[in-house]
């Protein structure tokens, strides 16, 4: 073997070895992620006590095809003070299905109604509160 190709295969071997998969590595990203850069039940991090204010509820209607998702925070609209931003949908491969901004001038709660046709699996509903962040639930069509 010559030395260039001895190096090479080395560094490979090396690397293959050393970086894990690009799977285990997102799993366990997304695992340290919940509870600090975005919130679940699960997981609620320094918010610990806002849960029920902020964990996005999500319903499904499925009727002939049809899918209504609606998502509903239980937390108040006091203006521009403290209020819910928005809701994300996302499918389970967390790409943006629709959103949903909220004005806290107009909005009397942070409800949100979402047509989906077609689509079965999971969904992630995402709300985002002006002083507690990002909270995520999920659910299955
Ligand atoms: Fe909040």
């Amino acid at each position: 073997m010559e030395r260039r190709n001895f190096i090479g295969l080395s560094i490979a071997g090396i690397s293959a070895g050393l970086i894990p998969s690009t799977s285990a590595f997102a799993k366990n990203k997304e695992k340290n992620m919940a509870g600090g850069v975005f919130y679940t039940k699960q997981n609620p991090g320094r918010w610990s006590k806002k849960i029920a204010g902020h964990l996005p509820n999500i319903s499904i209607e499925n009727s002939n095809g049809k899918v209504t998702v609606q998502v509903v925070t239980a937390h108040g609209m006091d203006g521009y003070t403290h209020y819910i931003v928005k809701h994300v949908l996302l499918d389970e491969d967390y790409n943006f299905l629709d959103e949903k901004m909220f004005d806290p001038t107009k909005d009397k709660a942070p409800i949100s109604t979402f047509e989906l046709k077609n689509y079965k699996g999971k969904v992630y509903a995402l709300s985002m509160c002006n002083k507690h962040d990002v909270w995520i639930n999920e659910a299955m069509i």
